[in-house]
């Protein structure tokens, strides 16, 4: 299966992925979680994105798109998830023509639909281990220790991108430039909407609904 999970900052697409990941044995591939990688080893796409991700804008196509182009050129045969990418209709062409040239095309998509006063508390309440990537909430998804990695007892932190006045622009970033992706993938694939405004593992159940049948 070749999935692509859309849904505004924070609608849960990361928690999500983990499940469908466990379940149906793809590989997930997250464009945020790669070009944090970049910049924690400090290449040069990770200096380049830098600026735009701390201020919430979206970093350039023609840089994302040769990035997760080849990431999926290394993705085993089983497929993959992609979660916060394609985010531009030009990303989206992209995926597809590169896709099209290995006889491949996206399978399903997911639209994770979800309010933005949940989107606020949701982003502004994350905390994340800067070791592992692993993600908690200080209400929904709390660690045993207060502040401490259950995984790898790191101190957690806040992503720089997560304050409140961050998130306004990421909201209206996705709104004018990612949300139109529903319509551009509605014209050629099955678009399965999801209501993600529930907890993680209610939602789970709605995913696996639309999955089931594919696998
Ligand atoms: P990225 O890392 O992709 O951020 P995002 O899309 O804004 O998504 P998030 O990671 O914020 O949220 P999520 O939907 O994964 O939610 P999560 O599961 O963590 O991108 C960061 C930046 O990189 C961008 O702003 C941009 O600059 C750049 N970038 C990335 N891709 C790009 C691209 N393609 N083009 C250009 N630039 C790009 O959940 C959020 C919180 O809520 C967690 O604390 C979680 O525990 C909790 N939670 C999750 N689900 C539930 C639930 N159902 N109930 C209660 N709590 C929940």
């Amino acid at each position: 299966m070749r999935i692509v999970l859309l849904g505004a900052p924070g609608a849960g697409k990361g928690t999500q992925c983990k499940y469908i990941v466990e379940k149906y044995g793809l590989l997930h591939l997250s464009s945020g979680d790669i070009l944090r990688r970049h910049r924690a080893n400090g290449t040069d796409l990770g200096k380049k994105a830098q600026k735009f991700m701390d201020s919430g804008a979206l970093v350039p196509d023609n840089v994302i798109i040769d990035m997760m182009i080849d990431e999926i050129g290394k993705a085993p045969a089983g497929g993959f998830v992609l979660d916060g990418f394609p985010r531009t209709v030009n990303q989206a062409e992209g995926l597809d023509k590169a896709l099209a040239g290995k006889n491949q095309k996206i399978d399903a998509v997911l639209n994770l639909s979800v309010t933005e006063d949940i989107v606020v508390r949701r982003i502004t309440g994350r905390r994340i281990c800067p070791k592992c990537a692993a993600v908690y909430h200080i209400e929904n998804v709390k660690p045993r220790v207060d502040g401490i990695c259950d995984k790898d007892g790191s101190s957690l932190v806040q992503r720089p991108d997560d304050t409140a006045e961050v998130v306004v622009t990421r909201l209206k970033n996705y709104n004018e430039q990612t949300a139109p992706l529903v319509d551009y993938y509605k014209s050629k694939n099955t678009v399965y909407t999801v209501d993600a405004n529930r907890e993680a593992e209610f939602v789970k159940e709605l995913v696996f609904s639309k999955l089931d049948p594919l696998a």
